[in-house]
This record gives structure tokens, C-alpha cells and sequence, in this order.
């Protein structure tokens, strides 16, 4: 394995143009992926992320029985049911990967081996006991020290279903209930602020008893049966990258196909059309139970504004790209109630500030956002913090700046877009080894 350091360099002053597709999207190819493996049936999931976030979901997957095959660019799932299986005790790293540990807490809880869960130096700084704690309720047999992984899993005789009350609005923390829930004994609720729900979504595509409103939401243990086909729409948080970069940037258009449009992902979209972006969605269509269609953006004139908290859960992963928008807005702009920011790949708020910092970009720092004056972005050398969605997006701000900027440590960007700096340079970019 290549373990030397990926340096990137941007050239500055470009511009984007193109219609592309951008690969499938991460949070919905996990869902897949664990969903198909404890059903019956055989899976064929089109459009997946081959990323190595996922395919640290698929390693896990093998662990607990499912077959899983790779046939052109989709996977074929065999999945073993909802069986507690028995085999070795298993030691599982899931790398940079905390959809993965996360989920799989949940499933792992029921199994009928012991486990051991590990990750890469980024995911064993973050918090796992949100994931524990409801899971010890519900009689798991889950040991973590420091709230940090290794996380330790035991066999336990039963899993028990009760009701749920988590206050951080996290699609992971309910999920992981959920996934733990299929091998309970009774109908349960979640009541939860609202975050993706592709868990939910995908439940009930796989037939199970799931109903959602605002804040909560109710299920009901039980088999589930393979619907054959999951098409995965194109990652809304990839295509991110190029909606702000053509949205900054002169002359620049961008038309993006087949992206996941699900309306707790479209905050991005949301803010930037509150600061004045030339937004245009069209072909909108259902698959698998989840909205698609087709992004267009422009070149447009931005203004700073206070971002509505009611719009942090649906824009969370986007919100590093919110601020370079905001560097390019005029006067200023405020990002608050986004302390969930601090437990990410890396502490984003911090490394925005320290991104801006070297930008030449006033901000002020706050515990749960910052905020960001609209300037102009010098060229610079950035610390990436090992995370793939702050190297992506000092790699966007080359568009803007007035000298080349160079990313440091950009290895991360294939646990999410490996095809990141193919797809940029065909529309565009100009961004090379260093
Ligand atoms: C994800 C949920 C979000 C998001 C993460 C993916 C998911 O995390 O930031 O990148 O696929 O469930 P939280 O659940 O911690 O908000």
C-alpha cells in the first residue's frame, strides 16, 4: 500500500463548463449494501460508490454471511436474511469510514460472534458512545473506552426493542437503532429532529413496517425481502464540489445528471439560492423511493446571509463548501448551530478557519460555526487534516484565487470521489500530483 503523502496542485483562474455525472451516492450505497445483506433475496445494486468508505461496508458485510460479487459497475448481493449468525470472533477496520462503523454497530449487536471495531487515525478520535448508548438499551453487549473506538461487541440472547429519544438530529445515530431494531421483538419508536432518511426509505423499499413524520418515527421488526434492483442516484455531496465551483467562478456553467435529490440532502442548494445562486433542477423523477433529476448552475452574484439553522442538518457535509461560497459572497456571512462540524473527519469548523486563514479570508470562530467575510482568495499552501472534504474544497477555491493552491495530504478524497480530479480536469480544472 502507497502510504506516502498525496499533495495536489490546483492552478488558479478557471473556469468550469460541462454536463457530467458524478459517482453514486455514499450514504445511500452503505444503506444498499447492509440492507441487501441481512435480506432474502439476491440484490443487484446499480451505480454504487466504489469508493473505500464503502468498501469497508462491504468487508463488513462478508463478515456477518452475505455473498457479495462485483459485475461491471454494479454489486450483486446475496443476502443470508435476518439470521444472527455464528462464526469466529472478527476484528473489522472500517478506515476513515464512520457511516460504516456506525451502521454496522448496529447489525453486529445481534450477531452471535464477538467483534472488535476499529478505524484509521480520524475515525478513532470520534464519538461512538451516541451509538452505544441507545444500543445499550436495547440489551447490546457494547464496551468502548473514552467514548472512542476500538469498540468491543458481544453476543447477547436477545435484542430488545424500546422506545427512543435522541436529540442530535443524526441519520447514523437513528440508523444504527433502526438496523438493531430488524431483530427485536416488537413495534418501536424513534421520535429524533429530522436527518437524512434514506435508512427509512430504503427499510420500506425492502418491505418493512416503517413510517415516518417530521420527528419520529415508528417500525416493526421483521423479514425483509429483496426488491431486486437498488439504482443509486449520483452523491449530491460530490456533485457539491462543482454546483459552488461553476456558482463562484466566471463563465462558468455546469449541468449535473442523475443526482440524489432527496430534500433532507438539498440544503447546499437551499443556501445558495438564498445568497442569490443561479440554480435549476429539471427532470425530477422517484426511484427506489428516493427523488432524482438534473442540477444546473451558473456564474452568479452572491450575498452573505445568516444560514437558517432549520437548513445545518440537510446541507451538514456541504457546509466547508458554504464557506468557501460565503469567501466569494458580498459582506458577511454567518454559519451557527453547526457544532455537529467539530466531530466530523476532521474538526471542520476549525480547518475552514485555518483554510480562510491562509486564504487571506476574515473569519471569526464560534463553538458551533464561524463567520466568514466576502474577499478575495490569495493563492496558498492548505492543510487538508486528512479529509477528503476539506481537500476537495481548497482544491474548488483555485477557481477563484490569484495564485495556484496547493492541497497537502489528499489521499482521503478516495474514500468518497476517487474520480474527483478526473472529472474536474474534464470540465475545467487544472489539478496535478505536486
Ligand atoms: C451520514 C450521516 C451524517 C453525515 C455523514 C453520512 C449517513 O452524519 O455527516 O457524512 O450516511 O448516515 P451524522 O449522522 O453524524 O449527522
Amino acid at each position: 500500500m502507497n502510504t506516502e503523502p498525496i499533495n495536489l496542485l490546483a492552478t488558479s483562474n478557471r473556469r468550469l463548463n460541462g454536463c457530467i455525472e458524478v459517482p453514486g451516492d455514499k450514504s445511500i450505497s452503505h444503506r444498499a449494501i447492509i440492507i441487501s445483506s441481512i435480506a432474502h433475496g439476491r440484490t443487484e445494486i446499480n451505480g454504487y460508490l466504489d469508493a473505500t468508505d464503502v468498501n469497508a461496508t462491504v468487508n463488513a458485510c462478508r463478515a456477518i454471511g452475505a455473498e457479495i460479487t462485483e459485475k461491471d459497475d454494479s454489486l450483486i448481493v446475496n443476502g443470508n436474511g435476518l439470521k444472527r449468525t455464528c462464526g469466529e470472533n472478527i476484528e473489522l477496520n472500517f478506515g476513515n469510514s464512520g457511516t460504516s462503523m456506525r451502521l454496522m454497530m448496529g447489525i453486529l449487536s445481534a450477531q452471535k460472534f464477538s467483534s472488535t471495531l476499529i478505524g484509521d487515525a480520524s475515525l478513532n478520535q470520534r464519538p461512538m458512545k451516541r451509538i452505544s448508548k441507545p444500543l445499550l438499551k436495547m440489551n447490546a453487549d457494547i464496551k468502548i473506552t473514552d467514548g472512542k473506538p476500538p469498540v468491543y461487541i458481544k453476543p447477547v440472547s436477545s435484542i430488545r426493542c424500546v422506545d427512543h429519544r435522541i436529540d442530535v438530529a443524526s441519520a447514523q445515530i437513528k440508523s444504527s437503532i433502526m438496523l438493531a431494531g430488524l431483530y427485536g421483538d416488537r413495534a418501536f419508536s424513534i421520535d429524533t429532529p429530522r436527518s437524512r432518511d434514506h435508512t427509512e426509505i430504503m427499510l420500506s423499499d425492502f418491505g418493512c413496517n416503517i413510517s415516518a413524520d417530521s420527528d419520529s418515527i415508528k417500525m416493526e421488526p421483521g423479514k425483509l425481502i429483496s426488491p431486486n434492483k437498488i439504482e443509486v442516484p449520483g452523491d449530491i455531496s460530490s456533485a457539491a464540489f462543482f454546483i459552488v465551483g461553476s456558482i463562484i467562478s466566471k463563465n462558468s456553467q455546469i449541468k449535473i445528471k442523475n443526482v440524489g435529490l432527496n430534500p433532507l440532502r438539498t440544503g447546499l442548494i437551499e443556501i445558495l439560492e438564498m445568497m442569490g445562486a443561479k440554480i435549476e433542477i429539471t427532470d425530477q423523477k422517484r426511484v427506489n423511493g428516493e427523488t432524482i433529476g438534473n442540477v444546473y448552475a451558473e456564474s452568479s452574484i452572491l450575498n452573505g446571509i445568516d444560514v437558517p439553522k432549520e437548513l445545518i442538518s440537510s446541507a451538514i457535509d456541504e457546509l466547508p463548501l458554504v464557506v468557501l461560497a460565503a469567501s466569494q459572497a458580498d459582506g458577511k456571512t454567518s454559519l451557527r448551530n453547526a457544532e455537529e462540524l467539530r466531530v466530523k473527519e476532521s474538526d471542520r469548523i476549525s480547518s475552514m478557519v485555518k483554510m480562510m486563514d491562509s486564504f487571506k479570508i476574515s473569519t471569526n470562530e464560534y463553538p458551533d460555526g464561524l463567520d466568514v467575510y466576502g474577499g478575495s482568495i490569495k493563492g496558498a499552501r492548505i492543510n487538508s487534516f486528512d479529509d477528503h472534504r476539506i481537500a476537495m474544497t481548497a482544491l474548488i477555491a483555485s477557481l477563484v484565487s490569484d495564485g495556484d493552491i496547493l492541497v497537502e495530504n489528499c489521499k482521503n478524497i478516495d474514500t468518497s470521489f476517487p474520480a474527483f480530479i478526473e472529472i474536474a480536469n474534464s470540465i475545467g480544472m487544472d489539478i496535478n500530483n505536486d
